[in-house]
C-alpha cells in the first residue's frame, strides 16, 4: 500500500542540479515501490558515500584493492609491452577513474619510455575530473591529460569524436562486477561497438575464491561497509526530506559460491512506514518486518567465465594478469 500525490513528468523546465534531484527522487521511489524493492548502487557516492567508499579501500578485510595495486605495481612493464605491440599513438581512456591510483604506474612507465599517448579518464564526477587535471602533470610529469565528464558511453563517443587514435580502454576495480552477469555481457558488447579493430580493453574482475574471505570484505568488523549502505537511506533523508531511521535497518551481505554473487541488502527490522516529503509531493513506503532492500551485487568469476564474457562480446581474451595471491584479474581483450 503507497499514499502519494507525485506527478514528476509534469515538472519541466528545470535546471540540472533539479532535473537530477527529480531522476533521483523518481528512481528512488521506484525502487522502493518494487517487490523485491531495491535501491541503485550509483546514489551511493554523495560527498559522504565517496569518503565511506575510501574507507572500504583501505580497511583490511577488503582484499580486491590491494591485489590490484599489486598488478599495476608488479606488471606494469606486461601491461605496457601488450599496449605497445602496435607502434601508433593512442588514447588511453579509464572509465570511472577515480584518484587513479591503481593505473598511475602505467601511466608513469609509459611517459618514462616516451610512449605517444593522451591520458582521458572518464568520471561521472567533475571533482574528479577537475582535481586529475590539476594533479597529474605534478605526480607524472610530461602526462598529456584530456579528462571527459559525464557518462561512459557518451564520453567515449565523445573521445572518438576528439582523436582518430587507437584506444587502450581501462575499466578497473571489479566496477565490471557491479553489474548482474546479463547486464555485464550487454556493457561489454556495448563496449566493443564503441571501438575498433586492434583496440584494447583491460578489465579489473574478483575471482571465485574461498566463500568466507568474499563475505568478509563486504561484511568489515568495524561496519564501514554497513554505513556506506545506510548512507544511502540517509542521502535520503538529506535531500528527498525523508525520514528513515537507519538504526531500523541493517546490513545484511550473502555470497552464492554457485552463482558467484556477492549481493548486499538492506532489511527492516521492524514494520514500519517512511515518508519521502519533496517540494514537489510526498509519498509514503511501507516496509513488512524482515523486508529486504536489494543495493547491489559484486560479481565473483572464474577465469573461464571471462574468457567466455570476452567471447560473448566478440573480444579475443589475449593475456590474463594476477596478483601472487590469484584472488583477482586483469584481464586483456583486443578487437578482432
Ligand atoms: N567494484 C568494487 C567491488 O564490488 C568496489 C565496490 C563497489 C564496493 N561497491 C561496493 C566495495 C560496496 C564494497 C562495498 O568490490
Amino acid at each position: 500500500m503507497t499514499t502519494s500525490n507525485f506527478n514528476i513528468e509534469k515538472i519541466i523546465a528545470i535546471s540540472t542540479p533539479e532535473k537530477e534531484e527529480v531522476t533521483f527522487c523518481k528512481d528512488v521511489i521506484e525502487g522502493l515501490s518494487s517487490s523485491p524493492k531495491f535501491l541503485q548502487s550509483k546514489y551511493f557516492y554523495d560527498c559522504a558515500g565517496d569518503s565511506l567508499f575510501q574507507e572500504i579501500m583501505d580497511c583490511e578485510e577488503y582484499y580486491p584493492f590491494n591485489c590490484e595495486l599489486e598488478i599495476f605495481r608488479e606488471r606494469t612493464k606486461d601491461l605496457a609491452d601488450i599496449i605497445l605491440r602496435q607502434s601508433t599513438s593512442f588514447d588511453l581512456i579509464e572509465l570511472g577513474a577515480g584518484d587513479c591510483t591503481k593505473s598511475n604506474y602505467l601511466l608513469k612507465y609509459l611517459v618514462d619510455i616516451n610512449a605517444d599517448f593522451t591520458y582521458r579518464p572518464i568520471d561521472i564526477s567533475a571533482n574528479i575530473i577537475d582535481y586529475l587535471h590539476l594533479e597529474l602533470p605534478v605526480t607524472v610529469p610530461g602526462i598529456n591529460v584530456e579528462g571527459l565528464n559525464g557518462d561512459y558511453f557518451e564520453m567515449l563517443g565523445k573521445a572518438k569524436d576528439l582523436s582518430s587514435n587507437r584506444k587502450v580502454v581501462l575499466f578497473l576495480g571489479s566496477n565490471l562486477g557491479n553489474m548482474l552477469p546479463a547486464e555485464a555481457i550487454a556493457f561489454c558488447q556495448e563496449l566493443r561497438q564503441n571501438l575498433n579493430q586492434g583496440d584494447i580493453a583491460i578489465i579489473g574482475l574478483d575471482l571465485k575464491k574461498h566463500p568466507a574471505t568474499i563475505l568478509a570484505a563486504y561484511n568489515d568488523k568495524a561496519g564501514i561497509t554497513s554505513a556506506f549502505n545506510l548512507n544511502l537511506l540517509q542521502r535520503i533523508n538529506r535531500e528527498l526530506n525523508a525520514n528513515f531511521d537507519t538504526n531500523q535497518f541493517e546490513h545484511y551481505p550473502v555470497y552464492d559460491p554457485e552463482t558467484g554473487s556477492c549481493k548486499s541488502y538492506l532489511i527492516s527490522l521492524e514494520d514500519q512506514s517512511v515518508e519521502i516529503n519533496t517540494k514537489r509531493g510526498f509519498k509514503t513506503i511501507h516496509f513488512k518486518k524482515n523486508e529486504s532492500i536489494f543495493m547491489e551485487v559484486s560479481q565473483k568469476y572464474t577465469p573461464e567465465q571471462i574468457t567466455c564474457l570476452a567471447k560473448q562480446a566478440s573480444f579475443k581474451p589475449i593475456k590474463m594478469l594476477y596478483d601472487q595471491k590469484k584472488w583477482f584479474v586483469d584481464t586483456i581483450w583486443q578487437v578482432l
